[in-house]
């Protein structure tokens, strides 16, 4: 198991669109296992390669309940082919701490892309997969969920992180002796 560092909003990373992955390597298949292994240990339900710091079209994810067997899903390239319907949900974010908001999203949504084989797959998908697919794909065009809120949020957003940020600082300093 190998545990990848999550980068943190505002790393400026995080804002840098990714790229397509034209060989799907060893290096490819390494880094998706890694992710998943960041992604489950996190845990989270969902990870893009530009969140551990590789710039590459590649996400993850699995909403299976915590019951049930694992199911976990590998895009690489991802296009949106189609989309329809409105619908909000509450959304958080492995790079953005502290922090979930409601978020706009398509209902449904189809996205083609490879799968780590590289075989062609087409998802279709409704519900918090659509939410997940949109809020990944985001991801690796530089786009966090918080760009999608008001201004006005987004800016009340930054102004507490800065004090967590503050805080963790102190008590990283308060434990040198
Ligand atoms: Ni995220």
């Amino acid at each position: 198991m190998a545990l990848k560092e999550i980068l943190i909003y505002p790393d400026p990373v995080l804002r840098e669109p990714a790229e397509p992955i034209s060989n799907i390597d060893g290096k490819v298949q390494k880094l998706i296992d890694d992710m998943a292994d960041t992604m489950y240990y996190a845990p989270g339900i969902g990870l893009a390669s530009n969140q551990v710091g590789e710039p590459y079209r590649i996400f993850i994810f699995d909403i299976s309940p915590k019951d049930k067997p694992k199911e976990l899903f590998v895009v690489i390239n991802p296009e949106i082919v189609e989309s329809d319907g409105l619908v909000v949900g509450e959304e958080g974010c492995l790079s953005v701490v502290d922090y979930s908001a409601e978020v706009k999203r398509a209902e449904r949504i189809t996205v083609q892309g490879l799968d780590r084989e590289g075989n062609p797959i087409t998802l279709k998908k409704e519900g918090l997969a659509a939410i997940v697919l949109q809020h990944e794909i985001d991801h690796l065009n530089g786009t966090l969920f918080i760009d999608h809120l008001s201004k006005l949020k987004r800016e009340l957003y930054k102004r507490r992180l800065s004090k967590v940020l503050k805080e963790k600082q102190k008590n990283k300093n308060s434990t040198i002796f």
